[in-house]
């Protein structure tokens, strides 16, 4: 069975453009080893998903990538990585704060605002996962957001604590590899499960919009590929990829 050992080694810089463009440049220079996390204290050109940008302060929270060389997962089960890191990211919060929850596909939630994003970014060879790039922000000691940003929240604004984030890293990936290993012992069920049982407005009707309109729909399963599974009021249950449903209001 594949074990990795997250953070060894454990590269820490001052700044970077995105530690996920650093991490992919390692992997293309060839000399990445599986396991890899870049830290660092400030971001210049911070990737969120799709085109959004990540910003955080200076030394405030955690930014990081982890390198990691799956060999033998198969590509059609690449969004259980996704599932597990948003697991093990809600299973460490939860040991400080509580609500948490994951929206759809990784946002990680506190009392409904967002303290952590992930951007994963895999290659494929043939029928397998060859690598991927874990990104992970996570709000920590940041207590002042950009005017503007009315849904972010930290871990100290939640608690009213200050954290090391040298230590928080060290707790943080020490969940990460115990729920990845339930994807490398192919344990698909129980990574499921997990996520679902933190999902967002799993099995609430609220309002969402898609490319047909404005609709009341009810969130009830994600596919293995990871489409979200929504139910409408007819009784037909629609599939969407990533940015093709938005969540509107709650009923
Ligand atoms: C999102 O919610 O849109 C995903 C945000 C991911 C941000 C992290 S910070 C560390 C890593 N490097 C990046 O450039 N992005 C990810």
């Amino acid at each position: 069975m594949k074990k990795t050992i997250l953070g060894e080694p454990l590269l820490k810089l001052d700044s970077v453009d995105s530690t996920n463009n650093y991490a992919a440049a390692l992997l293309a220079k060839g000399t990445a080893k599986d396991g890899t996390v870049i830290l660092s204290a400030y971001q210049t050109r911070g990737k969120g998903q799709g085109t959004n940008t990540w910003i955080s302060g200076a030394g405030e929270n955690l930014l990081f990538s982890i390198i990691l060389k799956p060999q033998s997962l198969p590509a059609d089960r690449q969004f259980f990585l996704s599932m597990s890191i948003s697991w093990g990211i809600a299973c460490f919060l939860e040991t400080l704060v509580k609500p948490v929850q994951i929206k759809w596909p990784n946002d990680i939630l506190v009392n409904n605002k967002k303290v952590a994003g992930i951007l994963i970014e895999n290659t494929v060879s043939g029928m397998n996962l060859n690598t991927s790039v874990i990104g992970i922000g996570l709000n920590v000691n940041q207590d002042v957001f950009p005017e503007g940003i009315t849904h972010a929240t930290s871990l100290k604004l939640e608690s009213g604590c200050e954290f090391d984030l040298n230590h928080t890293l060290e707790e943080l990936t020490g969940w990460l590899d115990s729920c990845l290993m339930s994807v490398y012992q192919e344990q698909y069920g129980t990574v499921k499960v997990n996520y679902l049982n933190r999902l967002w407005l799993l099995n609430k009707w609220a309002n969402y919009s898609d490319a047909s309109g404005k609709f009341e729909g009810r969130i009830t399963d994600i596919t293995d590929s990871g489409e979200l599974m929504v139910l409408q009021r007819n009784g037909e249950i629609k599939n969407y990829g990533f940015k093709e449903i938005a969540f509107n209001n709650m009923l």
